[in-house]
Protein backbone atom coordinates (compact mmCIF):
# COMPACT_ATOMS: atom_id res chain seq x y z
CA UNK A 1 0.00 0.00 0.00
CA UNK A 2 1.06 3.41 -0.70
CA UNK A 3 3.43 4.83 2.39
CA UNK A 4 1.12 7.46 4.42
CA UNK A 5 2.72 9.04 7.50
CA UNK A 6 -0.10 11.56 8.89
CA UNK A 7 0.02 13.02 12.47
CA UNK A 8 -2.27 15.55 13.75
CA UNK A 9 -0.74 18.93 13.93
CA UNK A 10 -1.23 21.18 16.99
CA UNK A 11 -4.16 23.16 15.19
CA UNK A 12 -5.80 19.90 14.56
CA UNK A 13 -5.68 19.21 11.54
CA UNK A 14 -3.86 16.51 9.56
CA UNK A 15 -0.38 16.53 8.98
CA UNK A 16 2.41 14.67 7.02
CA UNK A 17 6.16 12.99 7.17
CA UNK A 18 7.81 11.74 4.19
CA UNK A 19 10.42 9.30 5.44
CA UNK A 20 12.40 9.42 1.80
CA UNK A 21 13.37 13.28 3.05
CA UNK A 22 13.22 12.85 6.19
CA UNK A 23 10.93 16.38 6.38
CA UNK A 24 7.28 17.28 7.20
CA UNK A 25 5.37 18.50 4.67
CA UNK A 26 3.42 20.42 7.22
CA UNK A 27 4.48 22.19 10.06
CA UNK A 28 3.40 20.54 13.43
CA UNK A 29 2.47 23.90 14.34
CA UNK A 30 -0.61 23.13 12.79
CA UNK A 31 -0.84 22.69 8.70
CA UNK A 32 -3.72 24.64 8.48
CA UNK A 33 -2.93 27.57 10.69
CA UNK A 34 0.41 27.59 8.52
CA UNK A 35 -1.28 27.52 4.97
CA UNK A 36 -3.68 30.24 5.96
CA UNK A 37 -1.16 32.86 7.66
CA UNK A 38 1.97 32.02 5.59
CA UNK A 39 0.01 31.66 2.11
CA UNK A 40 -3.60 33.29 1.99
CA UNK A 41 -3.73 36.17 4.50
CA UNK A 42 -0.23 37.42 3.81
CA UNK A 43 -1.64 37.81 -0.19
CA UNK A 44 -4.15 40.23 0.90
CA UNK A 45 -6.54 39.35 -1.88
CA UNK A 46 -8.75 42.26 -3.43
CA UNK A 47 -11.29 40.46 -4.95
CA UNK A 48 -13.47 43.74 -5.31
CA UNK A 49 -11.28 45.26 -7.73
CA UNK A 50 -9.76 42.06 -8.92
CA UNK A 51 -12.50 39.83 -9.89
CA UNK A 52 -10.28 37.33 -12.19
CA UNK A 53 -7.81 35.65 -10.16
CA UNK A 54 -4.88 32.71 -11.24
CA UNK A 55 -3.42 30.56 -8.85
CA UNK A 56 -0.53 28.37 -9.67
CA UNK A 57 -0.28 26.30 -6.18
CA UNK A 58 3.14 24.99 -6.34
CA UNK A 59 3.89 21.25 -4.56
CA UNK A 60 0.10 21.22 -3.94
CA UNK A 61 0.34 18.08 -1.39
CA UNK A 62 -2.88 17.51 0.54
CA UNK A 63 -3.88 20.74 -1.10
CA UNK A 64 -3.96 23.02 2.41
CA UNK A 65 -2.89 26.08 0.39
CA UNK A 66 -5.80 25.71 -2.55
CA UNK A 67 -8.31 24.84 0.30
CA UNK A 68 -7.61 27.64 2.66
CA UNK A 69 -7.94 29.63 -0.41
CA UNK A 70 -11.18 28.98 -1.23
CA UNK A 71 -12.38 28.86 2.29
CA UNK A 72 -11.35 32.49 2.59
CA UNK A 73 -12.72 33.85 -0.81
CA UNK A 74 -16.08 31.91 0.49
CA UNK A 75 -16.18 33.67 3.60
CA UNK A 76 -15.80 37.00 1.30
CA UNK A 77 -18.96 35.86 -0.50
CA UNK A 78 -20.79 35.43 2.45
CA UNK A 79 -19.91 38.76 3.65
CA UNK A 80 -20.29 40.13 0.87
CA UNK A 81 -24.09 38.91 0.30
CA UNK A 82 -24.50 40.12 3.83
CA UNK A 83 -23.56 43.56 3.38
CA UNK A 84 -25.04 44.00 -0.25
CA UNK A 85 -28.37 42.33 1.09
CA UNK A 86 -30.02 43.59 4.46
CA UNK A 87 -32.88 41.39 4.52
CA UNK A 88 -30.27 38.64 4.56
CA UNK A 89 -31.27 35.10 6.02
CA UNK A 90 -27.86 33.04 7.21
CA UNK A 91 -30.05 30.03 6.58
CA UNK A 92 -30.24 30.95 2.78
CA UNK A 93 -26.54 32.12 2.69
CA UNK A 94 -25.92 29.62 -0.01
CA UNK A 95 -29.14 29.96 -2.65
CA UNK A 96 -28.49 33.58 -2.26
CA UNK A 97 -24.91 33.75 -3.26
CA UNK A 98 -25.35 30.93 -6.01
CA UNK A 99 -27.74 33.51 -8.06
CA UNK A 100 -25.55 36.51 -7.05
CA UNK A 101 -22.51 34.92 -7.44
CA UNK A 102 -21.57 35.74 -11.56
CA UNK A 103 -18.83 37.89 -11.28
CA UNK A 104 -16.03 36.47 -10.00
CA UNK A 105 -13.54 34.11 -12.20
CA UNK A 106 -10.73 31.77 -10.00
CA UNK A 107 -8.69 29.82 -12.09
CA UNK A 108 -5.90 26.97 -9.98
CA UNK A 109 -3.36 25.19 -11.18
CA UNK A 110 -2.07 22.86 -8.51
CA UNK A 111 0.87 21.17 -8.88
CA UNK A 112 2.78 18.08 -7.55
CA UNK A 113 4.40 14.95 -8.36
CA UNK A 114 1.97 12.79 -6.37
CA UNK A 115 -1.25 12.08 -7.48
CA UNK A 116 -2.32 10.04 -4.54
CA UNK A 117 -1.80 13.04 -2.14
CA UNK A 118 -3.63 15.44 -4.28
CA UNK A 119 -6.67 12.62 -4.47
CA UNK A 120 -6.82 12.38 -0.56
CA UNK A 121 -6.95 16.56 -0.47
CA UNK A 122 -10.65 16.17 -0.41
CA UNK A 123 -11.20 13.93 2.53
CA UNK A 124 -8.26 14.87 4.82
CA UNK A 125 -9.31 15.67 8.32
CA UNK A 126 -8.39 19.47 9.61
CA UNK A 127 -9.86 19.93 13.01
CA UNK A 128 -9.57 17.13 15.25
CA UNK A 129 -9.76 17.87 19.09
CA UNK A 130 -7.52 15.46 20.02
CA UNK A 131 -5.22 14.95 23.21
CA UNK A 132 -1.59 14.48 22.90
CA UNK A 133 -1.84 10.49 22.92
CA UNK A 134 -2.16 9.22 19.76
CA UNK A 135 -1.61 12.18 17.62
CA UNK A 136 0.88 10.68 15.33
CA UNK A 137 -0.10 7.62 13.05
CA UNK A 138 3.30 6.12 13.70
CA UNK A 139 6.61 6.35 15.76
CA UNK A 140 8.65 9.22 15.21
CA UNK A 141 10.41 10.68 18.75
CA UNK A 142 10.97 14.22 17.23
CA UNK A 143 7.56 14.73 15.67
CA UNK A 144 5.83 13.61 18.77
CA UNK A 145 7.99 15.98 20.94
CA UNK A 146 6.57 19.20 18.53
CA UNK A 147 2.91 18.21 19.21
CA UNK A 148 1.04 19.86 22.33
CA UNK A 149 -0.93 18.91 24.78
CA UNK A 150 -4.02 20.91 23.61
CA UNK A 151 -5.70 21.24 20.12
CA UNK A 152 -6.18 24.48 19.51
CA UNK A 153 -8.06 25.33 16.23
CA UNK A 154 -7.16 28.67 14.59
CA UNK A 155 -9.31 28.33 11.55
CA UNK A 156 -12.05 26.25 10.12
CA UNK A 157 -12.31 24.71 6.98
CA UNK A 158 -16.02 24.78 5.54
CA UNK A 159 -17.31 21.46 4.10
CA UNK A 160 -17.95 23.08 1.24
CA UNK A 161 -14.49 23.42 0.42
CA UNK A 162 -13.78 19.84 0.38
CA UNK A 163 -17.05 19.08 -1.67
CA UNK A 164 -16.14 21.83 -4.36
CA UNK A 165 -12.44 20.26 -4.22
CA UNK A 166 -13.83 16.29 -4.51
CA UNK A 167 -16.14 17.16 -7.49
CA UNK A 168 -13.07 18.35 -9.83
CA UNK A 169 -10.79 15.36 -8.30
CA UNK A 170 -13.82 12.59 -7.80
CA UNK A 171 -12.84 11.34 -11.85
CA UNK A 172 -9.22 10.93 -10.88
CA UNK A 173 -8.92 9.06 -8.02
CA UNK A 174 -7.95 5.76 -8.38
CA UNK A 175 -8.09 2.51 -6.94
CA UNK A 176 -4.39 3.42 -4.57
CA UNK A 177 -5.94 6.22 -2.88
CA UNK A 178 -9.11 4.90 -2.46
CA UNK A 179 -6.79 1.78 -0.51
CA UNK A 180 -5.75 4.51 1.69
CA UNK A 181 -8.84 6.68 1.80
CA UNK A 182 -11.00 3.86 3.19
CA UNK A 183 -8.10 1.70 5.26
CA UNK A 184 -9.17 1.44 9.10
CA UNK A 185 -5.24 2.35 10.07
CA UNK A 186 -5.89 5.39 8.97
CA UNK A 187 -9.74 6.08 9.14
CA UNK A 188 -9.33 9.30 11.25
CA UNK A 189 -7.36 11.18 9.43
CA UNK A 190 -9.99 11.08 7.05
CA UNK A 191 -13.50 12.57 7.06
CA UNK A 192 -16.40 10.07 7.34
CA UNK A 193 -18.69 12.46 5.66
CA UNK A 194 -16.31 12.85 2.10
CA UNK A 195 -15.87 9.24 2.27
CA UNK A 196 -19.82 8.47 1.89
CA UNK A 197 -20.17 11.20 0.21
CA UNK A 198 -17.67 10.07 -2.73
CA UNK A 199 -19.27 7.09 -2.81
CA UNK A 200 -21.81 9.08 -4.45
CA UNK A 201 -20.03 10.13 -7.69
CA UNK A 202 -18.12 6.52 -7.26
CA UNK A 203 -21.79 4.82 -7.72
CA UNK A 204 -23.15 7.40 -10.30
CA UNK A 205 -19.98 6.03 -12.37
CA UNK A 206 -21.33 3.03 -11.96
CA UNK A 207 -24.93 3.54 -12.57
CA UNK A 208 -23.71 5.04 -16.36
CA UNK A 209 -21.63 1.06 -16.65
CA UNK A 210 -24.75 -0.72 -18.71
CA UNK A 211 -24.54 -3.60 -15.93
CA UNK A 212 -24.98 -1.22 -12.98
CA UNK A 213 -25.93 -2.70 -10.09
CA UNK A 214 -29.56 -2.47 -7.65
CA UNK A 215 -26.84 -1.37 -4.65
CA UNK A 216 -25.29 1.74 -6.39
CA UNK A 217 -28.84 2.44 -7.96
CA UNK A 218 -30.59 2.66 -4.35
CA UNK A 219 -27.50 4.38 -2.73
CA UNK A 220 -28.13 7.12 -5.34
CA UNK A 221 -31.47 7.02 -4.82
CA UNK A 222 -30.60 7.64 -0.96
CA UNK A 223 -28.09 10.26 -1.70
CA UNK A 224 -29.97 12.11 -4.26
CA UNK A 225 -33.41 12.22 -1.99
CA UNK A 226 -33.21 11.95 1.35
CA UNK A 227 -29.74 12.76 2.68
CA UNK A 228 -29.76 16.47 4.17
CA UNK A 229 -25.83 16.65 3.48
CA UNK A 230 -26.45 15.42 0.03
CA UNK A 231 -29.07 18.33 -0.63
CA UNK A 232 -26.53 21.10 0.76
CA UNK A 233 -23.64 19.75 -0.81
CA UNK A 234 -25.60 20.29 -3.73
CA UNK A 235 -26.29 23.78 -3.44
CA UNK A 236 -22.70 24.49 -2.74
CA UNK A 237 -21.86 23.11 -6.19
CA UNK A 238 -23.81 25.25 -8.06
CA UNK A 239 -22.50 27.65 -5.52
CA UNK A 240 -20.07 28.91 -7.70
CA UNK A 241 -17.62 27.27 -10.02
CA UNK A 242 -13.83 27.83 -10.45
CA UNK A 243 -11.30 26.22 -12.84
CA UNK A 244 -9.29 23.48 -11.41
CA UNK A 245 -6.09 21.86 -13.07
CA UNK A 246 -4.02 19.21 -11.65
CA UNK A 247 -0.71 18.56 -13.04
CA UNK A 248 1.27 15.60 -11.92
CA UNK A 249 5.00 15.42 -12.48
CA UNK A 250 8.26 17.75 -11.75
CA UNK A 251 7.08 21.18 -11.08
CA UNK A 252 10.04 22.29 -13.75
CA UNK A 253 8.88 20.22 -16.26
CA UNK A 254 5.33 21.21 -15.87
CA UNK A 255 6.32 24.99 -15.67
CA UNK A 256 8.63 24.56 -18.92
CA UNK A 257 5.35 23.37 -20.90
CA UNK A 258 3.20 25.85 -19.03
CA UNK A 259 1.69 29.20 -20.78
CA UNK A 260 -0.23 30.91 -18.82
CA UNK A 261 0.37 33.93 -16.47
CA UNK A 262 -0.94 33.74 -12.52
CA UNK A 263 -1.50 36.55 -10.22
CA UNK A 264 -0.23 34.53 -7.31
CA UNK A 265 2.33 31.49 -7.16
CA UNK A 266 2.50 29.66 -4.08
CA UNK A 267 5.87 28.23 -3.47
CA UNK A 268 5.42 24.93 -0.53
CA UNK A 269 8.55 22.65 -1.80
CA UNK A 270 10.39 21.19 0.79
CA UNK A 271 12.94 23.09 2.39
CA UNK A 272 15.91 24.37 -0.21
CA UNK A 273 18.61 22.09 1.53
CA UNK A 274 15.86 18.80 0.79
CA UNK A 275 14.45 19.92 -2.69
CA UNK A 276 16.94 22.29 -4.01
CA UNK A 277 15.60 21.98 -7.33
CA UNK A 278 12.81 23.94 -6.74
CA UNK A 279 14.46 26.75 -5.25
CA UNK A 280 17.34 27.68 -7.77
CA UNK A 281 18.15 30.37 -9.84
CA UNK A 282 16.99 28.89 -13.24
CA UNK A 283 13.65 27.67 -12.14
CA UNK A 284 12.84 30.96 -10.67
CA UNK A 285 13.56 32.43 -14.51
CA UNK A 286 11.03 30.31 -14.98
CA UNK A 287 8.73 31.67 -12.72
CA UNK A 288 9.27 35.04 -13.72
CA UNK A 289 8.03 34.27 -17.19
CA UNK A 290 4.76 32.56 -15.54
CA UNK A 291 3.88 35.87 -13.74
CA UNK A 292 1.61 38.29 -13.91
CA UNK A 293 3.32 41.88 -14.23
CA UNK A 294 1.04 42.72 -11.13
CA UNK A 295 1.41 39.36 -9.63
CA UNK A 296 3.17 37.94 -6.89
CA UNK A 297 4.68 34.97 -4.84
CA UNK A 298 4.85 33.80 -1.89
CA UNK A 299 6.82 30.92 -0.21
CA UNK A 300 7.50 30.22 3.70
CA UNK A 301 11.33 30.20 3.16
CA UNK A 302 13.05 33.16 4.49
CA UNK A 303 16.83 31.75 3.17
CA UNK A 304 19.25 34.25 1.95
CA UNK A 305 20.13 32.08 -0.94
CA UNK A 306 16.44 32.18 -2.38
CA UNK A 307 15.80 35.21 -1.64
CA UNK A 308 19.69 36.16 -3.73
CA UNK A 309 18.12 33.94 -6.38
CA UNK A 310 14.74 36.02 -6.90
CA UNK A 311 16.86 39.17 -7.11
CA UNK A 312 18.68 37.51 -9.81
CA UNK A 313 16.13 36.39 -11.34
CA UNK A 314 14.42 39.69 -11.81
CA UNK A 315 12.20 40.08 -8.52
CA UNK A 316 12.00 42.51 -6.46
CA UNK A 317 11.39 40.90 -2.81
CA UNK A 318 10.36 41.36 0.85
CA UNK A 319 9.14 39.87 3.59
CA UNK A 320 6.34 37.56 3.61
CA UNK A 321 4.46 39.21 6.80
CA UNK A 322 1.19 38.45 8.75
CA UNK A 323 0.56 40.20 12.14
CA UNK A 324 3.95 42.17 12.08
CA UNK A 325 6.11 38.32 12.06
CA UNK A 326 7.94 37.82 9.13
CA UNK A 327 7.17 34.38 7.50
CA UNK A 328 9.06 33.91 4.56
CA UNK A 329 9.51 35.34 1.49
CA UNK A 330 7.43 37.38 -1.33
CA UNK A 331 8.66 38.12 -5.11
CA UNK A 332 6.88 40.32 -7.24
CA UNK A 333 7.97 42.42 -10.50
CA UNK A 334 5.76 45.64 -9.52
CA UNK A 335 8.35 47.15 -6.68
CA UNK A 336 5.24 48.98 -5.24
CA UNK A 337 3.58 45.61 -3.90
CA UNK A 338 6.35 45.12 -1.45
CA UNK A 339 4.57 46.01 1.79
CA UNK A 340 7.34 44.91 4.27
CA UNK A 341 11.00 45.53 3.36
CA UNK A 342 14.10 43.29 3.88
CA UNK A 343 15.62 44.97 6.78
CA UNK A 344 19.43 45.72 6.65
CA UNK A 345 20.34 42.69 8.20
CA UNK A 346 18.47 40.69 5.28
CA UNK A 347 20.10 42.64 2.99
CA UNK A 348 23.51 42.37 3.89
CA UNK A 349 23.05 38.58 4.16
CA UNK A 350 22.24 37.95 0.83
CA UNK A 351 25.66 39.33 0.27
CA UNK A 352 27.51 36.86 2.44
CA UNK A 353 28.13 32.63 1.34
CA UNK A 354 24.67 32.47 2.74
CA UNK A 355 23.00 34.08 -0.40
CA UNK A 356 24.82 31.63 -2.59
CA UNK A 357 22.14 30.17 -4.62
CA UNK A 358 21.31 26.64 -6.33
CA UNK A 359 21.64 25.99 -10.04
CA UNK A 360 20.04 23.98 -12.24
CA UNK A 361 20.70 24.89 -15.61
CA UNK A 362 18.93 22.51 -17.56
CA UNK A 363 16.37 21.93 -14.92
CA UNK A 364 16.75 18.52 -14.47
CA UNK A 365 19.19 17.77 -12.32
CA UNK A 366 19.10 15.58 -9.42
CA UNK A 367 18.36 17.54 -6.01
CA UNK A 368 21.68 15.60 -4.93
CA UNK A 369 23.86 16.68 -7.63
CA UNK A 370 22.20 19.56 -7.18
CA UNK A 371 23.33 20.46 -3.41
CA UNK A 372 26.87 18.77 -4.30
CA UNK A 373 27.71 21.47 -6.44
CA UNK A 374 26.51 23.99 -4.54
CA UNK A 375 28.60 22.70 -1.46
CA UNK A 376 31.69 23.33 -4.17
CA UNK A 377 30.47 26.97 -4.94
CA UNK A 378 30.41 27.74 -1.64
CA UNK A 379 33.78 26.23 -0.53
CA UNK A 380 35.13 27.90 -3.66
CA UNK A 381 34.07 31.38 -2.52
CA UNK A 382 35.46 34.37 -1.39
CA UNK A 383 32.26 36.39 0.07
CA UNK A 384 32.24 36.78 3.79
CA UNK A 385 30.87 33.67 6.03
CA UNK A 386 27.52 34.29 7.49
CA UNK A 387 28.54 34.01 10.81
CA UNK A 388 31.38 36.52 10.11
CA UNK A 389 28.73 38.80 8.95
CA UNK A 390 26.38 38.52 11.53
CA UNK A 391 29.26 38.81 14.39
CA UNK A 392 30.10 42.31 12.68
CA UNK A 393 26.75 43.08 12.25
CA UNK A 394 25.60 43.10 16.00
CA UNK A 395 28.94 44.78 17.41
CA UNK A 396 27.85 47.75 14.89
C1 LIG B 1 6.00 20.71 1.85
S1 LIG B 1 5.06 19.61 0.87
C2 LIG B 1 3.76 20.62 0.30
C3 LIG B 1 2.58 20.68 1.23
C4 LIG B 1 1.34 21.11 0.53
N1 LIG B 1 1.35 22.48 0.10
C5 LIG B 1 0.09 20.78 1.31
O1 LIG B 1 -0.77 21.66 1.48
O2 LIG B 1 -0.06 19.63 1.72
C6 LIG B 1 6.08 19.46 -0.56
C7 LIG B 1 5.42 18.77 -1.74
O3 LIG B 1 6.32 18.86 -2.85
C8 LIG B 1 6.11 17.74 -3.69
N2 LIG B 1 7.30 17.68 -4.57
C9 LIG B 1 8.58 17.36 -4.22
N3 LIG B 1 9.39 17.49 -5.28
C10 LIG B 1 8.62 17.91 -6.33
C11 LIG B 1 8.88 18.22 -7.69
N4 LIG B 1 10.10 18.15 -8.21
N5 LIG B 1 7.84 18.61 -8.46
C12 LIG B 1 6.59 18.70 -7.96
N6 LIG B 1 6.29 18.42 -6.67
C13 LIG B 1 7.28 18.03 -5.87
C14 LIG B 1 5.93 16.61 -2.72
O4 LIG B 1 5.22 15.54 -3.31
C15 LIG B 1 5.13 17.30 -1.59
O5 LIG B 1 3.76 17.08 -1.75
Amino acid sequence: MYEFYPYFTNDGSTGLYSPEDDDIYHSAFGALTEAYEKFILPAEFDFKNNSEIQILDLCFGIGYNTKSFLNYFLDFLYNETIHTNNSFDKNKCIEKIVTDNKKYKISIHAVDKDKNLACMSPFIVTDKKISNKNRCGFKNAKIEKMLSGKTKINYKLKKEVNILLLKKLAEKIQKDTEDVIFSKEYSEFFDSFMKRYYEFFKYERIQKHPLRNLSAFLHNIYYLHISTCNKKAMKCLKLFDFDFRLSIGDARQIILDDKNTYNYIFLDAFTPAKCPCLWTLDFFKQLYHRLDDNGMILTYSNSASIRNAFQEAGFFIGKNSFNGKSNGTVAVKNKSLIKNELSEFDLGLLKTKAGIFYRDENLNALNDSIIAAHKIEVENSHLKSSSKFIKEFSKS
